[in-house]
This record gives structure tokens, C-alpha cells and sequence, in this order.
């Protein structure tokens, strides 16, 4: 079975290869000689997921799957959400979206909040969705120094270290994404 990932980010392409059987072949858009710019206009998570699974499935007719991931901070009505790459800013930086998040929860006493992942599958025309999601808190400063995004001020529940202070594998088994992803290998596995 072939099937395209609708992403230009190696790692997310490695990391899924890795927890797949070498029967479900992953293509990622290069390979399928895929340039464009993805569309991603909607504004929730499982509409751009869906918009960007369709517009490989239609334009280039291949079973294909692609992800959102947003956090949602209850304190702050639920953003950045969907916003949260560009949250201060088109062409902002980590730092500032992480500087703009913790300046707006400054004095608030609700620092909840969670990552959210959906996958939108497109199989034969079919759409199925699959979620994951990670609760946690938003630190008051920012720790450790791996990761990506916002992981340095989000604290998962349970521990007492931010997801930067995580090893990827660490990470992996509680993440937003790593559930989601695990989710549709399943059903992979199982088609
Ligand atoms: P994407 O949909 O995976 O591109 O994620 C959108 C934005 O959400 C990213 O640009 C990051 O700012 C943020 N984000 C997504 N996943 C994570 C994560 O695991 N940790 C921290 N930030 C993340």
C-alpha cells in the first residue's frame, strides 16, 4: 500500500516510517513530485488537516493523510489553536509566540491548557479522522531545551518537567501527536 504524507517535515516522516510495516509505503510530497504550497485556510485543526489530505487526493490521486496541531490554553478563551505557528505574527519566531502566550496569562490563575493533534485520512475517497490530545499547564518561565514550539512552557499533567526536558521517546509516549499517530498506524495495520 502506498501512501502520501502531506508534509514537508522529515521528521515527521521518519518518526511515522519508523512505527510502520514495511508493506505501507510512505511517500512524502517530493516524491510524488508535489511542489505546491499546501492550502491550510480553514480555522480548526480538522478542517486544514482535511484540506490538505484533499488536495493531494485530487490533484495528484493518491490515498494520503496529513496533521494539525494546536495548543489550546483555557485561560486565553482557547488560543492560539489553530493560529499557534503564527500566534504573534506571520512570520514570527517560537520565542515571541511563547513570550505572547505567557505576557497574556500574566495575573490569570487558570494556566491549563492542551496540545491537540488531528489527522485527516483520505482512503479511497473516504475521509476518517483521528485525534490525540496532551493536558497540562503553561509554566510562569520557560525550562529545558529540546523539543520545538512551545514546549518550553508546557508542563504535561503528571510531571513536573516541561516537554523541552523530555528525550524525544520521553515525549513521544504522552504527546498530542504521538497518540494521534498511533491511532492511525492501528487502523493501517489493520486495513
Ligand atoms: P503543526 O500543525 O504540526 O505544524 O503545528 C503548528 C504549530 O503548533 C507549530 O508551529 C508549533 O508552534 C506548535 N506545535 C505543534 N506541535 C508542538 C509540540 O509538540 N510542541 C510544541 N509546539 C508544538
Amino acid at each position: 500500500m502506498k501512501i502520501v504524507f502531506a508534509t514537508n517535515n522529515h521528521n515527521k516522516i521518519a518518526e511515522i516510517k519508523d512505527l510502520l510495516p514495511c508493506e505501507i509505503q510512505i511517500l512524502s510530497l517530493k516524491e510524488i513530485n508535489c511542489n505546491n504550497e499546501l492550502p491550510e485556510t480553514q480555522n480548526t485543526l480538522e478542517g486544514n488537516a482535511v484540506q490538505k489530505a484533499e488536495f493531494v487526493f485530487t490533484n495528484y490521486g493518491y490515498n494520503c493523510f496529513a496533521d494539525d496541531t494546536g495548543l489550546e490554553i483555557e485561560g486565553l478563551n482557547n488560543e492560539p489553536g489553530v493560529y499557534s505557528a503564527r500566534y504573534a505574527g506571520v512570520h514570527c519566531s517560537p520565542e515571541e509566540n511563547m513570550q505572547k502566550a505567557l505576557q497574556k496569562l500574566e495575573g490569570k490563575n487558570n494556566r491549563k491548557a492542551k496540545f491537540r493533534t488531528v489527522i485527516a485520512l483520505i482512503m479511497d475517497g473516504k475521509i476518517l479522522l483521528f485525534e490525540g490530545e496532551c493536558k497540562g499547564e503553561i509554566t510562569k518561565e520557560k525550562a529545558g531545551e529540546k523539543g520545538f514550539g512551545y514546549d518550553p512552557i508546557f508542563r504535561p499533567s503528571g510531571f513536573d518537567k516541561t516537554f523541552a526536558q523530555m528525550s524525544k521517546s520521553e515525549k513521544g509516549v504522552i504527546s498530542h501527536r504521538g497518540i494521534a499517530t498511533r491511532k492511525l498506524v492501528e487502523f493501517l495495520q489493520e486495513s
